[in-house]
């Protein structure tokens, strides 16, 4: 029981990651506040937790008023905020000379102006509390140049870049008030995140990705959610500003 009477804020809950963090994050005693844009895979993350333990909020994670909401929820359901894990992001693959200005804010809204929002509507209440600890999804991305069929994934990367940027720059800046910042940094993770045409083309990708990793396999999202209860438990009482690699070697080649 890690989280035993902690407020857990999860961004991205209804899939991958964040619902296997929220899934443990309840198993360690933590009360939850949930978040998403898909209602129904929200709904059935919120089931399995029950009601007493869990609140939702459904919305675009990338709208101050979403984050506002979050926040919100979290003070008037449970008193307090312990915890904030900033998870919810989407991929993309695109070359710099085929992608418009739209795709673009919309990426960097998603994943990194997301995660500025809700640290700006969730230290505050973190300062009064005088403790807290943010977890960023940032990623094996966040420090190398990919390509995927050939096409970049440059500004997923820069994303990713901009989390661990974000992470560095606020644990140095609320070291003193008793509030950790870290990120984990996952390698490729079996996930919904891939949104493409066929299975067969998913089922070929993680393949691919498979043989990247000195591990020989892809992780599964419950070996990052573990990484990531470390990080918001108070086992991690002396770490700050830490990319903790969750990478099966990746970034060891
Ligand atoms: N899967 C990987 O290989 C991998 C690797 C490194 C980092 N990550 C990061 O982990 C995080 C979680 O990804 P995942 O792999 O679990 O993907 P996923 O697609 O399974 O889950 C992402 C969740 O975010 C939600 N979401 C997307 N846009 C949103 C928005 N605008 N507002 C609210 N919610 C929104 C989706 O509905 C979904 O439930 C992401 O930040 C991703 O970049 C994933």
């Amino acid at each position: 029981m890690r989280l035993q009477d902690k407020v857990a804020i999860v961004t991205g809950a209804a899939s991958g990651i964040g619902r296997a963090t929220a899934r443990l994050f309840a198993r360690e005693g933590a009360r939850l506040v949930l978040s998403d844009l898909d209602q129904p895979g929200l709904d059935k993350v919120l089931a399995e937790v029950g009601s007493e333990k869990g609140r939702g909020v459904v919305g675009d994670i990338s709208k101050e008023e979403t984050a506002r909401r979050l926040a919100q929820e979290a003070v008037a359901a449970f008193g307090r905020i312990d915890v904030l894990i900033n998870d919810a992001g989407i991929h993309f693959l695109k070359d710099i000379t085929d992608m418009t200005e739209d795709e673009w804010d919309r990426l960097m809204n998603i994943n990194l102006k997301s995660m500025f929002l809700c640290c700006k509507h969730v230290i505050p209440h973190m300062l009064r509390q005088k403790k807290g600890a943010i977890v960023n999804l940032a990623s094996i991305s966040s420090f190398v140049g990919q390509e995927m069929d050939g096409a970049s994934t440059f500004a997923y990367n820069i994303t990713k870049a901009g989390a661990l940027q974000l992470t560095k720059s606020l644990a140095t800046r609320y070291a003193a008030d008793g509030i950790r910042v870290n990120c984990v940094c996952p390698g490729g993770i079996e996930t919904n995140i891939l949104k493409r045409a066929t299975s067969e083309e998913v089922a070929e990708f993680w393949r691919m990705s498979a043989s990247g990793h000195p591990m020989g396999r892809n992780g599964q999202p419950e070996e990052i959610a573990q990484a990531i209860l470390f990080l918001a438990s108070d086992d991690a009482s002396f770490v700050t500003g830490c990319p903790l690699l969750v990478d099966g070697g990746y970034l060891s080649r």
